[in-house]
């Protein structure tokens, strides 16, 4: 069984084939970082346009890769939501089209559940594969959810962040001092070269829930760092390189940064990375799971990896491969499977649901 699956919810026009729910025989992603780096967030209109421009070539590039013909495939999978509504629009209607075209079945697919899948997939091609329950960090620039796994596709909800997403908060600080969209990338990349321990950030007790997440806190913490210490010329020198060039390397942010900037960055960078483990141990804990997986885009910070596996975790923690963390279409395809085998199939006229829920 073949399925071709499609991702476009927010900047990343992908497609993917997958045989028989593990064999990944293409994945082929279309970033638009260049487009909307200068903006320090995703345009929605650009992220709609680039997407018409590139879906055509996308799906041709993972059915060639993968030595496809459209009557090979067993089902046509779709992201239905949630993300931007522009952008899911532009996949959805290709899937509707191609589907009706082939007589095959549209499977429509949850963006989260194809981040929690993604983990699934890769501990399975590693060999060392998810022991249920389980626990699922999703950790993106829309979302910060944990979620209790009893198995494959079944969904309990236990906590999620009240304001910005982990993903968001990197994002968001990186903006305020003049580095690109997304900002998670570069504060990872930058981080290590200052001192994590140089700014204290403290947490604001939470009531309610104590499995939910905040960062706005965190964000506005830095602002007010920034603020006491007037560094408008250095923000703009960032700014600056950023109009000379759409992706700075390391090297020229690094020549515009000085350290007590990468002390900030690489304190903030260790913050975040405390808020989402205590959380995701308490969870593991709280429902006795025997394996912990971390998705989404902030699972490939190379800093909450490296914490991850030299942290006392009460199980075993599996992150996707990097390629795999962030937004893909193979995601997408792994969630599909299931679905697939219980004829659970969407009707043509399904719309795109920018604020879906999974549980
Ligand atoms: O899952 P994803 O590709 O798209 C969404 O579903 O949102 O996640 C994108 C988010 C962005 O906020 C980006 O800054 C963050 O993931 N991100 C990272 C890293 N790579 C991407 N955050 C921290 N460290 C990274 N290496
Ligand atoms: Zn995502």
């Amino acid at each position: 069984m073949r399925i071709l699956a499609i991702e476009s919810s927010c900047d990343e026009t992908a497609a993917a084939v997958i045989e028989d729910r593990t064999k990944v025989l293409s994945s082929v992603v279309a970033s638009q970082m260049s487009t909307h780096g200068k903006y320090g967030g995703v345009v929605p209109e650009l992220a709609s346009r680039e997407h018409l421009r590139a879906i055509v070539p996308v799906v041709r590039e993972a059915l060639e890769q993968s030595g496809t013909r459209l009557t090979d495939l067993s089902a046509v999978a779709v992201t239905v939501g949630p993300g931007l509504v522009g952008s899911l629009l532009v996949g959805l209607t290709y899937a509707k089209s191609l589907s009706f075209a082939t007589r095959r079945p549209l499977v429509a697919v949850n963006h989260l559940e194809g981040h929690i899948h993604a983990a699934i997939l890769d501990a399975h091609l590693a060999g060392t594969p998810v022991a249920f329950p389980a626990v699922a960090l999703v950790a993106s620039g829309g979302h910060t959810h944990l979620f209790e796994v009893p198995e494959p596709s079944q969904y309990r909800l236990l906590g999620k962040t009240r304001d910005d997403a982990a993903g968001e908060a990197f994002d968001k600080v990186a903006k305020l001092l003049g580095f690109a969209y997304p900002g998670g990338p570069i504060i990872d990349r930058l981080a290590p070269y200052g001192d994590a321990g140089a700014v204290r950030f403290t947490f604001a007790k939470m009531k309610g829930n104590a499995l939910d997440f905040s960062f706005s806190g965190l964000k506005t913490a830095v602002l007010r760092w920034v603020e006491a210490r007037g560094m408008e010329a250095e923000i703009a020198a960032r700014r600056e390189l950023l109009g000379r060039t759409p992706r700075p390397s390391e090297e020229e942010w690094l020549a515009v940064t000085p350290l007590p900037t990468l002390d900030l960055l690489a304190s903030f960078e260790r913050a975040v990375i405390t808020e989402l483990l205590t959380r995701a141990a308490a969870s593991a804990e709280k429902i006795d799971a025997r394996s912990l997986i971390v998705s989404g885009g902030v699972a490939s910070n190379s800093g909450l990896r490296a914490r991850a596996h030299t942290a006392r975790l009460p199980c075993p923690v599996h992150f996707p491969t990097p390629a795999l963390s962030t937004d893909n279409a193979a995601m997408i395809a792994a969630a599909a499977f299931p679905k697939l085998e219980r004829g659970e199939f969407a009707a043509l006229d399904i719309a795109a649901q920018a604020s879906l829920t999974l549980v």
